[in-house]
């Protein structure tokens, strides 16, 4: 052989062993080469910490509400995350002088409360110098495998800022405001790529949706794909990441000088409103998973106390979850007794009763993108 055909040849094996090893997709618990697991070098074991790969988690609860306070105590220990309190603000207590010059909701109103409170959380990020944090409203509930769900959902959002093998400080990437993982309807956009995670176990069937707002994303999504998409709109604040970023930002448009974003968006609305407005209009650059990954839980008792917002009738109710395949409130008698499975929220899905261990490897998934012909995989990327 010529020097030019084996130079040749060489090139064709490294090409082939290329493309072979860009779309293996190897295991993250036993695939480890040389000691790293795969997690690792993604930078994605952080995730599993104790502040979910956050340098915070923090939980919105009014005092009063301290009952509230115990789900998310037990949760989160059972969960294995450390969740700090920032107090709620109760209805009419915001002194008048606070209020930003364009706010039309009702100042005295459980809203207007809730909006000042989600404010103090983005002082004390910022105040904090926080590289980001997990804001849970009091009512959230999660997945038993919410660890998994999040690594699966960060290799999700850093391709789509396409930085998954590169290095980053956060294990989200390091290219985005908020992260809206718990909602109740996102818009998404249509002209960027959007990322699918096929099979999904934790992906609640399209029958016990709560009535999404905002209807249903455009792109075709199997029924147990999760998908992450770059977001024009967002409702319900129920969970959110933020970074420092972020939440400078947030904190400028809603308190310090609200002028220059609110000449061109309304600023003076409901959080969730507010916050959706910023991520359309370009001002925050947000991501969420569809469905949600976060739900509701109320305990046992009064139908009021689901929330502080709402008045419900006085009925003695049922515990209730929203939202979730494999709740965590629903779940904690079984994993406070060692059980070694967890029971789905309705009897009519797939898989009632899993054990957690076995939904512990995260997912890879399809970057897509919707062109003129309908929508097309951009590329595969394995976890
Ligand atoms: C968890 O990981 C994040 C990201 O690496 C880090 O900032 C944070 O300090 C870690 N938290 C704990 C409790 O180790």
């Amino acid at each position: 052989m010529s020097n030019k055909r084996i130079f040749r040849w060489i090139l064709y094996v490294l090409g082939v062993a290329i493309i072979v090893l860009a779309f293996w997709p190897v295991p993250s618990t036993q695939g480890s080469v040389g000691g790293k697991s795969r997690g690792a070098r993604l930078g994605l074991n952080a995730v599993r910490n104790e502040t979910l790969g956050f340098q915070k988690v923090f939980a919105i609860n009014k005092p009063s509400r301290v009952d509230k306070r115990d789900n998310i105590v037990l949760g989160s220990t059972v969960s294995d995350f450390y969740v700090e309190f920032i107090d709620g603000v109760v209805p009419g207590n915001i002194d008048p002088k606070t209020y930003p010059y364009n706010l039309h909701i009702d100042p005295k109103s459980a809203q207007c409360a809730a909006r000042r409170a989600h404010v103090n959380v983005m002082q004390r990020i910022v105040h904090q110098r926080l590289g980001s944090a997990i804001v849970f409203e009091d009512d959230t509930d999660w997945d038993v495998t919410i660890k998994t769900q999040l690594q699966s959902f960060a290799l999700a959002v850093r391709a789509l800022q396409k930085t998954e093998r590169a290095r980053t400080a956060s294990s989200y990437g390091d290219d985005w405001d908020i992260l809206w993982i718990g909602h109740c309807g996102v818009d998404c956009r249509h002209e960027e790529p959007f990322f699918l995670t096929p099979n999904d176990l934790t992906v609640v069937p399209t029958t016990h949706f709560l009535p999404y707002l905002r209807g249903v994303p455009h792109m075709r999504r199997p029924e147990n794909a999760r998908m992450a998409c770059t977001l024009n709109d967002g409702v319900c604040s129920n969970s959110y990441a933020v970074s420092q970023r972020g939440a400078q930002r947030i904190l400028a448009a809603l308190s310090v000088i609200p002028s220059p974003l609110a000449d061109q968006i309304d600023t003076g609305a409901e959080f969730d409103v507010v916050l959706g407005r910023m991520c359309g209009h370009g001002y925050l650059r947000c991501f969420a998973p569809y469905p949600s990954l976060t739900g509701n839980y109320r305990s046992a008792g009064l139908a009021s106390k689901s929330s502080d917002i709402a008045n419900m009738p006085e009925d003695i109710v049922e515990a209730e979850s929203h939202g979730l395949m494999y709740s965590t409130m629903l779940n904690l008698n079984r994993l406070l007794n060692g059980e070694p499975t967890v029971h789905s929220t309705w009897d009519d899905v797939p898989t009632l009763d899993v054990d957690p261990k076995d939904i512990s490897t995260p997912q890879g998934g399809t970057i897509q993108m919707q062109g003129a012909q309908g929508i097309y995989a951009v590329r595969f990327v394995p976890w």
